[in-house]
């Protein structure tokens, strides 16, 4: 019987050619899935000529699926309540796309009677482990293939390979950027952004062009960790994303440069654009510093950093990530309320406010006028304790450099 395989295609010239390659070099039968997360397609090319492509290289068939409200309502959504951004930065668009693809790549080989997955990574990203990984996770008698890891073709040899099987590859020909994009932002890689010195260039950013003549001023809405509205209108969370890529974007708000550390060991230069995520993050981290005791907010933070790691290193499905999830979900039942932002160009975000049904913040305890409700009085013992050990600590064995210099 012939191997079948599901490639996630992406109507690209790798995967284009992973198509054609995997057929004369294994022997397979292949079956293209593109799964819809948001991605732009390359000068808004219609699926009917993405499916085209796909044919001429050689596949048995071609299926979209439409995943951006999974992507929004499962994905970003879990990003968002664990202010997710990996190394303190980059709220993983990439990453958090790679599982919603895998999921989609499992069924469909069960669908088709599949053997194996496939997918266009080569051997130096993060993604392959994600793809990998992932698979193992969901479908551990599958077998993961990776064509662009094997065949050691360079752009230019990819460029002929597809010609001399008369694939269409037309717009995807000249490329000097790698760039994976999503609802949750745009990923950008190589050309001039290899060299970790040099300005990043200007050139492939596409949401974060400044278009408002005005600063731009909102209210974000969350139930219980998750954005419901903006300025008081509810929306899907894939829309309402989509609307702040483009409202707070036109400010120049959401632009990372940095130095990352791969899965692989690589250090590697990347830039992104991602208004929507860090706006969102920070809105929910601000709403809550209102709503969560201090501890939970403490131990919160911690876990973040490793939830973050986590998903970049290509372990969505896996058992510490679900107990994570299951800890974040406990915290996120009191965060509702609204936070206002305010955007100016170039590229700056404010919060001006933040309020809660369910904020912990307490006039009467935090003001410093007549409304007070503290006892002053109960911090006498209070401090007296709380500090009696390092007192005991100061009378028997003295402190270390105790008297300022030069005195
Ligand atoms: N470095 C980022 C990550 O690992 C972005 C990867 C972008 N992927 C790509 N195929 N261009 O999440």
């Amino acid at each position: 019987m012939t191997k079948r395989v599901v490639l996630a295609y992406s109507g690209g010239l790798d995967t284009s050619v992973a198509v054609r390659w995997m057929i004369q070099e294994w022997g397979v039968e292949v079956v293209c899935v593109l799964v819809n997360v948001g991605q732009d397609i390359d000068s808004g090319e219609s699926f009917d000529s993405i499916r085209e492509r796909a044919l001429a290289a050689g596949a048995l068939d071609f299926v979209v699926v439409d995943a951006r409200a999974e992507m929004a309502e499962e994905f970003c959504a879990r990003a968002i309540a664990a202010n997710a951004r990996y190394e303190g930065k980059y709220p993983l668009v990439s990453a958090l796309s790679r599982p919603v693809i895998v999921r989609h790549l499992v069924a469909q080989a069960r669908k088709f009677n599949a053997q194996a997955v496939a997918h266009g990574c080569t051997g130096k990203g993060n993604d392959q482990v994600r793809f990998e990984v992932g698979t193992h996770a969901l479908a551990p008698d599958l077998e993961v293939l990776a064509p662009a890891r094997n065949w050691g073709m360079t752009r230019a040899d990819s460029v002929d390979y597809a010609q001399k099987w008369d694939i269409p590859i037309g717009a995807t020909k000249e490329k000097i950027y790698s760039i994976d994009e999503n609802l949750w932002g745009r990923a950008i890689e190589c050309g001039a952004i290899e060299d970790p010195w040099a300005e990043a260039p200007d050139e492939p950013y596409t949401l974060t062009r400044i278009t408002a003549t005005d600063p731009v001023e909102l209210t974000l809405s969350f139930d219980r960790g998750v954005p419901t509205e903006i300025d008081g209108v509810a929306m899907e969370l894939a829309d309402l994303i989509a609307t702040l890529n483009v409202r707070a974007g036109s400010t120049g708000f959401g632009r990372i440069d940095m130095v990352e550390n791969r899965r692989v060991g690589i250090k590697s230069r990347e830039v992104y654009e991602c208004p929507a995520a860090l706006a969102l993050i920070g809105a929910h981290l601000e709403l809550e510093d209102m709503v969560l005791e201090r501890d939970v907010r403490h131990e919160k933070a911690r876990l973040e950093t490793r939830w973050a790691e986590l998903v970049y290193d290509g372990m969505w499905f896996s058992p510490l990530k679900e107990a994570l999830d299951a800890f974040v979900d406990e915290t996120q039942r009191h965060v509702t309320g609204d936070v206002r932002l305010r955007f100016d160009a170039p590229g700056l975000m404010r919060v001006l406010g933040r309020r809660s049904p369910k904020a912990l913040y307490d006039y009467g305890l935090a003001t410093y006028d007549a409304a007070d409700t503290f006892r002053h009085s109960d911090s006498e013992g209070f401090v007296r304790i709380y500090g009696l050990g390092v007192k005991t600590w100061a009378q028997r064995q003295g402190a270390k450099n105790s008297t300022p210099p030069g005195s």
